[in-house]
């Protein structure tokens, strides 16, 4: 008999927790969309009480997303659990998910709190969850650097309050996986009412161990895995909800249990993932990196072409790659254009975005002859991320000759205002950031930048990526243009006008 692993993908939450990852509203709302298409269970669609955006975030994927269930995190702090109660009022099917630390460690030096008022706090917080929905989800944070005794006294006092998932963190990234699945397996045999809650686990990746921890922890009975596309998450990131999926769906002859989800949408959503955060995928990243399913030496060619089975253990096509790929020309029409999107799982809010989008794919489409799916993937992001700019490029000209200093002029529209400047540099990039930063003066440090190409051929739209930094904030910027000193300036507009927009936000574990 196979038992459901349910799968709470927390990309909008602990994802954004990476610096240079975070995420508007609506890039949430397309990122959540693409999650609810491959029926995730639960997306944790943010920390209502940071901010008023975050607030916004949660509320505006509550509101979108009809199929998966919607989880706001909150301390157990009764301000915490009342935005997120508020949050998720117009949700099909909601979940508040509330922690407190539980290592001896961060119990003194961090909360300065004796067990038995941690216990108090953490069962104080769960019945005021149960006050907004029945669905309560509980963490005793670093659990992976706690004492097994006190887990089993908290974990056992908060299904009596109403807890319905155990949620076990390996917060730090500590654990081996031999230790984290005696954990699980220790925990459930020894807190008496474990039968009454789902154990989940939720595994950072500083030792490279989240998804076999998380894997281990799934052998050992936990029926949930906290993870995100692409292994996004706080410092070296969280279990990869891809790697996570395929392990147990190859593996079928290991697990007793699988996980509802369509994985053949899985490699648009990590596109979409990396594209609207600039984090890019690495290329021997497995599932979703370029080269995951390439063949690069003669053998293992011959081999995959008399049988794929030789060295192929999942097919390509059951995670997204060559699936249905259609080219757009320049002869491509709207009603082409917009189910090639749908196909895409992409989503637009209005007609008004769809026709921007659709200009320019027109404009894309005259400068190259073929226009792919990754092309369009990156021009919607593109579309959608210049809806409420401050700073918009007008117009950009360059000039760059052998044994001549290049010159860029740059003309900006600055909160309604239009500006032009020209300056020199090392290169025609160079140029164009001084010309930028003259105008704006944003005193932004220049942390990242890097370019690659989208598609193949020298006519493909380069792809550029850059993260500025500005007392300690640090924000990534996206532009795909065929031109990439365009694509440089729009990438670098880009990260200026989330950099002009002040956060005051609350870290969830600080
Ligand atoms: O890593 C962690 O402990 C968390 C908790 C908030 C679950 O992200
Ligand atoms: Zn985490």
């Amino acid at each position: 008999m196979t038992d459901k692993l349910i799968i709470f993908d927390t990309t909008l939450r602990d994802g954004e927790q990476s610096p240079g990852a975070s995420m508007t509203k609506d890039e949430k709302v397309r990122i959540a969309k693409a999650l609810e298409r491959m029926r995730v269970d639960v997306i944790e669609a943010g920390f209502p009480i940071a901010s008023v955006g975050d607030f916004d975030a949660v509320k505006a994927v509550a509101t979108a997303v009809k199929d998966s269930r919607v989880c706001g995190l909150s301390r157990a702090l009764d301000a915490d659990i009342d935005r997120a109660g508020e949050a998720l009022k117009d949700a099909n099917a909601s979940r508040i998910h509330t922690f407190i630390a539980t290592s001896p460690i961060h119990m003194q030096m961090k909360l300065r709190m004796e067990p038995d008022q941690v216990i108090e706090n953490a069962v104080r917080a769960v019945k005021r969850a149960r006050q907004y929905t029945d669905d309560v989800e509980f963490s005793p944070e670093d659990a992976g650097r706690s004492e097994t005794d006190f887990l089993c006294r908290i974990l056992e006092a908060v299904i009596d309050a109403g807890a319905t998932t155990l949620n076990i963190p390996d917060t730090v990234g500590y654990n081996l996986p031999s230790q984290f699945g005696s954990l699980i397996s220790t925990l459930r045999e020894r807190i008496p009412n474990a039968d009454k809650a789902i154990f989940s686990v939720h595994c950072h990746n500083d030792l490279g161990l989240a998804v076999a921890n998380s894997l281990t922890a799934v052998m050992n009975g936990a029926r949930q895995v906290e993870c995100t596309i692409n292994g996004l998450g706080e410092r070296a990131g969280n279990a990869a909800l891809e790697e996570v999926v395929m392990a147990v769906r190859t593996r079928q002859d290991m697990f007793t249990c699988d996980t509802n989800i369509d994985t053949q949408h899985i490699l648009a959503a990590s596109r979409l993932v990396s594209g609207v955060t600039g984090f890019v995928v690495q290329p021997n990243k497995a599932i979703v990196g370029a080269n995951a399913f390439a063949h690069e030496s003669g053998i293992h060619q011959d081999g995959v072409l008399k049988n794929r089975e030789t060295y192929e253990i999942m097919r390509a096509e059951d995670v997204g790659w060559n699936t249905n790929r259609m080219v757009l020309g320049k002869h491509s029409g709207r009603n082409a254009f917009r189910s090639r999107l749908q196909e895409l799982g992409i989503e637009l809010d209005s007609e008004t975005d769809l026709n921007a989008a659709f200009t320019r794919f027109k404009e894309l489409a005259d400068k190259k002859h073929e226009v792919f799916d990754e092309d369009i993937q990156a021009l919607v992001t593109d579309t959608i991320t210049t809806a409420d700019e401050r700073v918009k490029l007008i117009s950009l000209k360059t000039c760059s000759e052998t044994g001549e200093i290049p010159v860029a002029t740059v003309t900006l529209l600055v909160d309604g205002t239009e500006i032009q400047q020209q300056m020199t540099g090392g290169g025609p990039v160079d140029a164009t950031y001084k010309a930028i930063e003259a105008i704006v003066q944003s005193h932004t440090e220049l942390q990242l930048y890097s370019v690659s190409n989208i598609t193949t051929g020298t006519d493909a739209q380069g792809e550029v990526n850059v993260r500025l930094e500005k007392a300690g904030r640090i924000v990534s910027g996206q532009g795909a243009d065929t031109d990439i000193v365009i694509a440089s300036a729009k990438a670098y507009i880009n990260a200026l006008n989330k950099i002009l927009t002040p956060v005051d936000r609350a870290h969830p574990q600080v």
